[in-house]
């Protein structure tokens, strides 16, 4: 078998050049805020001084500003990525005996606001070259679903077992 010294590193190596090794932040905010650190800490002192937080003119100045960067008409902020979540289900009025098609290459909070509603979370499998939903899994999902029938795609138990899922119109959230 071939060997690959220099491919090979010592235990008493590798711990040393760990521990001097230089580190780089994942997410470095500093870094970014250098970029534009004069007009961030004015415009914080702005809102400090006008005491306007919530709904205050730099809410809706951004919230204009980022219609008109997405091309669309309304943008509403709020406070994190979660209310985003939760505030998107809740426009569709979802609630126990829905079932919500998501994916489960994501973090807990796409499936927490779902059962935060009562509704359930239903996983449909991911493609392997692009991670997003496969369409033929979810195919296959809605069809378990809308039958009942968990031979056809593995279902979660409804959220709340005495609501059983409900046939609905369909809503697609999603960029
Ligand atoms: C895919 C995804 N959705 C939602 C969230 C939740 O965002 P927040 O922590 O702002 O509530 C995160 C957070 O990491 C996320 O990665």
């Amino acid at each position: 078998m071939k060997k690959y010294p220099e491919l090979t590193v010592s235990p008493e190596r590798y711990l040393d050049e760990t521990v001097t090794a230089k580190t780089t932040a994942f997410v470095d905010l500093a870094a970014q805020q250098d970029e534009i650190r004069p007009q961030l800490e004015s415009r914080i002192h702005t809102v400090l001084h006008h005491g306007k937080y919530i709904l205050g003119p730099e809410v809706s100045e951004l919230e204009n500003r980022l219609a008109e960067y997405a091309g669309s008409k309304h943008v509403v902020s709020c406070s994190s990525g979660t209310d985003a979540l939760l505030m998107a289900l809740m426009a569709c009025n979802l609630g126990p005996g829905d079932a919500v098609f998501t994916s489960p290459f994501t973090f807990i909070a796409t499936a927490e606001v779902i059962a935060l509603l009562g509704a359930t979370p239903v996983f449909v499998d991911i493609d392997s070259r692009t991670y997003n939903i496969a369409p033929d899994q979810l195919e296959k999902a809605v069809q378990a679903v809308e039958q009942n029938d968990s031979s056809l795609y593995p279902l979660t138990q409804p959220v709340q077992p005495d609501q059983p899922f409900q046939p609905h119109n369909p809503f697609l959230l999603g960029p």
